[in-house]
């Protein structure tokens, strides 16, 4: 018999069916309980409520474990490549060799972009910060190919879309980058990989000879990996509900971009740093900083600690810390915010305020670490991390389409006035 859990509201019973995922995780079905009982839910900030069913990650934050379609994220960042995990997310297996091939040679000829792109790109200043640069010009992308506009699109047509996004997701990103220090943007060389390529568009200058750093890329290759998708949290959840209007997949990505930017998301990485900088100036009192994130009258908060769903640890934070050592010792890097960090993460997993909230570091706590190693800027690090999450967003916005999902209208509890006599201006 399935399982149900009996509701009772002013003594009436209803029962409610249970869900049950693939990994035991228990739902109950509230979709009729408006109808049948007048109630809604109310859950601010969703912290209680699946928007859907899905099969592509699973996170189990009580124990630690990340998967994307039942891989582990330890095995996929050890052994695999960002093309391949972006393979997996998007179409559900793990591609064979000639699969792999054909899809890494169609994003690879499509990595140029509209050379009116660049049109778009002059009008923005200097000043802009390259994730508002990203979004708008991942968003323009609707104007060069109004066909993707079409919600009835054939499979091919969309498969056309989603390597686009990939490929030309580095390409804006690194011209973000080049509008933002005021240099000549550089064409995609497709000779190189999918991370050596965005290395070179972003940092080889006109005047002077470029080698990719293939130490580099690789670490490039493994951050993108370990931000390729995360489930329903706040910038996916942005896509999907985007894309529940019918909205074109370069629409609701670009919306997905928009809410990765803020600093209690992807934002974070780039205030960690912010953050192990204005330690290290203040002099490096570690303790000093713990306290002032414990106290409930300052705003501070220790950014890339913490997490919504993580509460014992992070495995992607346990992959990056390691990442991290490696990386600054196979480039000779000695970055003293690592033992700031690294000082910080040693006290906060001690200290009663952080062990009682059950806040651990975050993925975001190390990989800035990374990113300033590799010579990426603090303001590029969100732009990074959108580039990693952009297979998770498309195989989240496919899934919702082949799901054929409603469109997404939550409801509320309205707590404003109750209807009033209009007063004319004069009278008032
Ligand atoms: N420093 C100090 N205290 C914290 C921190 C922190 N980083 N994070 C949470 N707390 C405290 C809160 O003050 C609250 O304490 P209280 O119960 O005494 O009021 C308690 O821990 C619970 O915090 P919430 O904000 O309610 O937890 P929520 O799940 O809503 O927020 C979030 C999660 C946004 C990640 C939060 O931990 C945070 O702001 N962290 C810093 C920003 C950050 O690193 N964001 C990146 C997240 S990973 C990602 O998006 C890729």
């Amino acid at each position: 018999m399935p399982k149900t859990v009996e509701l009772i509201i002013d003594g009436k019973s209803h029962h409610l069916p249970v869900i049950e995922g693939s990994e035991n995780e228990l739902a109950i079905d509230i979709s009729d309980l408006r109808d049948n009982t007048g109630y809604v839910t109310l859950d601010v900030g969703y912290k209680n409520t699946g928007a859907t069913q899905s099969a592509i990650t699973f996170l189990d934050g009580e124990t630690g474990i990340l998967r994307y379609r039942g891989y582990a994220i330890e095995d996929l960042a050890e052994k695999s490549s960002f093309l391949e995990v972006a393979y997996l997310l998007v179409f559900g297996e793990l591609p064979t060799k000639a699969q792999l091939d054909k899809f890494t040679h169609d994003i690879t000829t499509h990595t140029l972009v509209h050379e009116d792109v660049k049109k778009i790109l002059d009008g923005f200043p200097s000043t802009s910060h390259p994730m508002g640069v990203l979004a708008s010009l991942f968003c323009a992308q609707t104007a060069f190919y109004p066909e993707s506009l079409d919600p009835n699109r054939s499979t091919e047509g969309v498969y056309l879309s989603i390597v686009r996004s990939l490929a030309k997701m580095p390409t804006f990103a690194a011209w973000a980058y080049k509008n933002a220090v005021g240099h000549p943007v550089n064409y995609p060389d497709n000779k190189l990989g999918y991370c050596a390529r965005f290395l070179k568009m972003m940092f080889a200058l006109p005047a002077e000879d470029f080698e990719v750093d293939e130490v580099v890329a690789d670490a490039l290759d493994k951050l993108l990996i370990l931000h390729a998708d995360h489930e329903q949290n706040c910038s996916t959840s942005t896509v999907r509900i985007v894309g529940s209007s019918k909205a074109s997949i370069y629409s609701s990505i670009s919306a997905g971009i928009n809410a990765l930017w803020g600093p209690l998301h992807g934002g974070a990485n780039q205030e960690v740093i912010v953050m192990l900088e204005n330690i290290k100036k203040d002099g490096g009192n570690t303790d000093k900083w713990i306290d002032k994130a414990k106290d409930k009258n300052d705003p501070f908060r220790l950014m890339g600690f913490g997490h919504r769903v993580y509460k014992n640890f992070d495995p992607r934070a346990k992959i990056i810390k390691k990442a991290a050592d490696d990386v600054l010792k196979k480039l000779g890097v000695n970055d003293p915010v690592l033992d700031i960090a690294k000082r910080l993460e040693e006290i906060a997993l001690k200290d009663p305020y952080f062990v009682e909230r059950k806040l651990y570091p975050n993925v975001d706590f190390y990989s800035g670490i990374i990113y300033r190693a590799l010579g990426i800027p603090v303001d590029m690090f969100t732009v990074m991390f959108a580039m990693g999450r952009m297979p998770g967003w498309i195989a989240q916005w496919k899934e919702l389409r082949e799901n054929k999902e409603p469109i997404g209208r939550p409801r509320q509890i309205y707590t404003g006035q109750k209807l009033r006599p209009f007063l004319e201006i004069s009278k008032r």
